[in-house]
């Protein structure tokens, strides 16, 4: 009974964002304290003078890096903050720390934080040598085409790429460090606030006894000639970061905000404080290596000045200079990992709502499934499913037999996704273990076990920073155990992990909670969602060590891209959330986050059936497709709808299955090269300015497949940009072309999604219809090639067991395809395995549709090779177009077909 006051009271109160429960930056003292100084600084102009300057004498460097002393000079002494600049992956590192004195009586760990092992321990990142030299004004530091030039007073450090200059750090003298004092400390200078320097004003959080004081790093970071930057995400909000000179700016902070507002800068569910700066000859990273708290300002003119505020951790930055977007996401993903090769069931459809109430109701709803030919591969349970949100129970009376359920879905290869949140219900042998153990968050007391309340009403966290947690969670999920059994289709959804905490300060952990390692909250809040889903993502390792794992996560930092998909939360059944679900996923896609989808249909409300069909059209593209909703929400399973409706969602489902090749092709190549599955035009074509604030049409990764899905209501025009100067092919009507940079006006009517194929690509479909996308394994391929003005195309197809990880052994098929003068030849990439080839020598090629032959060809002779033997294959021309009918190739093989026209 309860629980359900608890549902509806959040129902209720998430019927719109709360902004009063989330602090200003007015309200946040750090946040405060620094834009205050900000605005102090620029008000003195020349006549500031930082209180920040290098020690000259204390430089010492090596082949590998330069230490040093920043001194920070107080009216009666200094605090020495030791530096540290080395180069990770060819780009610029700088760490700053501070000497704390007079920490010690603290049983809290009073060295700052350092968020690096979190972030980068999925990376590879090498280190570079350098060289250096110096006079008693600045230092020199050369790496491969770059140099850093740090100047000592004032401490400014410029970094030049090919011998520009390009970012600047501390150009405005906002570098800030809150250093360590005591309460009766005066320190402050006159262009200081005191603003809630040792206390906390804002209503919700007055309890926050802040045990360490001030400690907020602040720097600002110019970018030279960029006026477009891109990233940082979770906001709901336009992919081009916006101007924050008369708003907040924007935050990080990770917490449960209701029902969000599109386009807004306040915080999401998870953050990645990294960003893009672009302009057509240089691409610039940023990467603020912090887990607190953070907020960013950006000021924009022809240089964009960023400013970055964080409450506590050491000063950790990497800054990335390389000619385009692409090679700073290589760097980015070297340092904090790439996206895991998705299972390949994963990119299938989810069909997800809060809740499918008994085995029957998912019985039902996967039968329908196949009735209406709809393909799907996986169906999910929400919190309901659970014996009194008790995770890792099963409410028995309505989901008496969940491993033969699992074992029925298994006879058409589909899976079962069950929702598991880091709250754990106080009071059963879960949270008994947990508190007995030590593996729980703590209050500041360090002893006494945080209580709060989530669904289950009160709960305990685990704490996944405690190393001995990981052994403990293995056991909830391994082959023995009540929950997961023995059923690798059996997959876990990671929810509310911010943490969200229903009566939290703004939603979540009090910041004082201590965790493993005596850290306080505060210095790793932003983590806690990634140690949860990283915990699970290695439980079910641990489980099945040759299984890819499928966790999705609500929360998210740096570096969740190895171990789980994304989704964007709480949206609403409204055209404006259809709209702003693509920048978001853009945006995450840019921070190295490529796997993200958003809740198809809108979760919180009752889309009506064009709207709908509208967002299913849209949805296909998303690298992680569920339909999802809210408790309250009418049922809105594809069938509901009723004609045309069901049969437009049906095909539209059916396009993402024939496309599954182009979109684990665009996986793969995340996983090797960090590049976002979904690509705004201007990451394929950084030249053209013209690119850089279009965030609603998209190219998927390197297919050339150009995309501007259907997103106003009513529509029956839409516009689409073309890029460039290439020619673009109707993905649809085959003979209808378009051509000329600029914007493209197209008619649309409700079945319309406007999709156009670049000239210049080869597409690879599997265009039978299957239930799921295990069954279409071994289907034949179809071929589409788009020729360019030359007559030539290429596309690439990457193909493995899509369950395993054998392909790391060399079981995978990498085929490059190549079209010109006339011939269309399959090359493998060498070095695989051969057991793995010859399982899919049955695999063929059934069609190959070539599209931009000039259009009076009557006769053709389509000549096929393959090893020793040579054939002639049948042909049409249809619409102009030539298809090449059953050429009999086999996809594991190389081969060549001559059009000879
Ligand atoms: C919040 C999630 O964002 C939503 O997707 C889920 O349905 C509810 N929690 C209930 O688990």
């Amino acid at each position: 009974m309860l629980t359900w006051v608890a549902i509806l009271l959040f129902v209720h109160t998430a019927i719109s964002a709360k902004r009063e429960l989330f602090k200003s930056c007015a309200e946040s003292g750090f946040c405060h304290r620094n834009r205050h100084y900000a605005h102090e600084v620029t008000k003195l102009g020349d006549t500031f003078e930082s209180p920040y300057f290098v020690l000259s004498d204390s430089i010492d460097c090596n082949q590998l890096s330069c230490t040093g002393q920043i001194v920070k000079q107080l009216k009666n002494t200094q605090i020495m903050l030791p530096f540290e600049v080395d180069i990770l992956e060819e780009s610029f590192r700088l760490r700053i720390d501070e000497l704390r004195s007079d920490t010690h009586f603290h049983k809290l760990n009073s060295c700052r934080f350092s968020a690096a092992n979190l972030s980068m321990m999925h990376g590879s990142a090498t280190s570079s040598k350098i060289s250096s030299t110096m006079n008693d004004k600045s230092l020199q530091i050369f790496f491969n085409d770059s140099s850093a030039t740090i100047n000592f007073k004032p401490f400014k450090i410029t970094i030049f790429y090919k011998g520009k200059p390009q970012v600047i750090l501390n150009d405005n003298n906002l570098f800030n460090i809150e250093h360590y004092r005591k309460e009766e400390e005066n320190s402050m200078f006159e262009f200081e606030s005191d603003y809630d320097l040792f206390h906390d004003s804002f209503k919700d959080s007055r309890a926050d006894s802040l045990p360490l004081g001030p400690e907020s790093i602040g720097l600002d970071i110019k970018l030279l000639n960029m006026s477009h930057l891109y990233g940082i995400p979770e906001h709901s909000d336009r992919l081009s970061l916006e101007d924050t000179s008369q708003s907040d700016p924007y935050r990080l902070y990770n917490v449960d905000i209701f029902e969000y507002e599109p386009y807004s800068k306040l915080p999401m569910y998870g953050s990645i404080p990294f960003l893009i700066g672009l302009n057509p000859e240089v691409s610039t990273g940023v990467f603020w290596v912090n887990s607190a708290d953070t907020w960013v300002d950006i000021n924009k003119k022809k240089d964009t000045y960023t400013h970055w505020i964080s409450e506590n951790g050491i000063l950790d930055l990497v800054i990335i200079v390389r000619q385009n977007p692409k090679e700073v996401s290589t760097v980015y993903s070297s340092l904090t990992g790439r996206v895991q090769l998705p299972s390949q069931f994963s990119l299938g459809y989810h069909q997800c709502r809060w809740n499918y109430n008994s085995e029957d109701d998912v019985r039902d709803v996967h039968s329908k499934m196949d009735k209406y030919g709809i393909p799907y591969d996986t169906i999910w349970l929400d919190i309901e499913y659970t014996d009194e949100k008790k995770y890792f129970t099963w409410k028995r009376e309505l989901f008496p037999d969940p491993s033969g359920l699992l074992q029925e879905l298994d006879e058409t290869k589909r899976s079962l996704v069950a929702i598991i949140d880091p709250h754990i219900k106080v009071g059963y042998e879960v949270s008994d273990y947990l508190e007995s153990n030590g593996l729980v968050v703590r209050e500041k007391d360090f002893d006494t076990p945080y209580h709060g309340h989530c669904w289950p009403g009160e709960s305990v966290w685990i704490d996944t920073f405690n190393p001995n947690a990981q052994s403990y969670w293995d056991t909830l999920f391994c082959k023995g155990s009540d929950f997961a059994g023995s059923s690798s289709n059996l997959h876990v959804w990671n929810d509310m992990n911010e943490p969200s905490v229903f009566n939290g300060p703004e939603t979540t952990f009090p910041k004082d909670l201590v965790h493993f390692g005596k850290w306080e909250h505060r210095s790793i809040h932003n983590w806690y969602g990634k140690s949860f889903h990283e915990a699970t993502y290695y439980a079910l390792i641990n489980r099945s060590p040759n299984h890819r794992p499928f966790v999705l996560t609500r929360s998210y930092a740096p570096g969740s891209q190895a171990t789980a998909a994304m989704w964007t939360g709480d949206n609403a059944a409204t055209w404006e959330y259809l709209k702003v679900a693509l920048p978001m996923i853009l945006s995450n896609g840019i921070a190295g986050m490529p796997f993200a989808g958003a809740d198809v249909g809108g979760f919180f409300g009752n889309p009506s059936k064009e709207l709908l069909t509208r967002w299913y059209q849209s949805g296909i593209w998303y690298p992680f497709f569920r339909a999802h909703a809210h408790i309250d929400s009418r049922r809105r399973e594809p069938w509901i709808a009723g004609e045309p409706y069901t049969t437009i969602i049906r095909d539209t489902v059916r396009l993402r299955y024939q496309l599954l090749p182009v979109l684990y092709t665009a996986f793969y190549e995340s996983s090797k090269l960090g590049y976002p599955v979904l690509r705004p035009l201007f990451y394929e074509i950084p030249e053209n300015q013209k690119l850089y604030n279009i965030d609603d049409q998209f190219f998927v990764g390197s297919s050339g497949l150009m995309v501007k899905p259907v997103t106003e209501e009513g529509a029956t025009t839409d516009s689409i940009y073309l890029p460039d100067p290439q020619i673009y092919y109707d993905f649809f009507k085959l003979g209808t072309t378009l051509q000329g940079e600029g914007i493209h006006e197209l008619e649309v009517d409700l079945t319309t999604i406007p999709v156009l194929a670049r000239g210049g690509s080869i597409i690879t479909q599997k265009l039978r219809y299957r239930r799921s996308s295990q069954l279409m394994k071994h289907d034949p391929y179809t071929l589409m090639v788009f020729l360019d003005s030359e007559g030539t195309a290429k596309g690439k197809l990457y193909i493995d067991d899509g369950t395993s990880f054998n392909y790391r052994l060399g079981h995978f098929l990498e085929i490059s395809f190549q079209y010109s003068n006339n011939i269309l030849s399959s090359e493998l990439k060498t070095n695989i395995a051969r057991k793995f080839q010859d399982s899919l020598d049955d695999v063929l090629v059934e069609r190959v549709i070539i599209i931009g032959l000039p259009d009076d060809f009557t006769s053709v002779k389509a000549k096929v090779t393959q090893g020793e033997k040579t054939w002639i294959s049948n042909w049409t021309k249809e619409n102009g177009y030539l298809v090449v009918k059953n050429p009999r190739v086999s996809i594991s093989q190389s081969w060549e077909i001559n059009i000879e026209v």
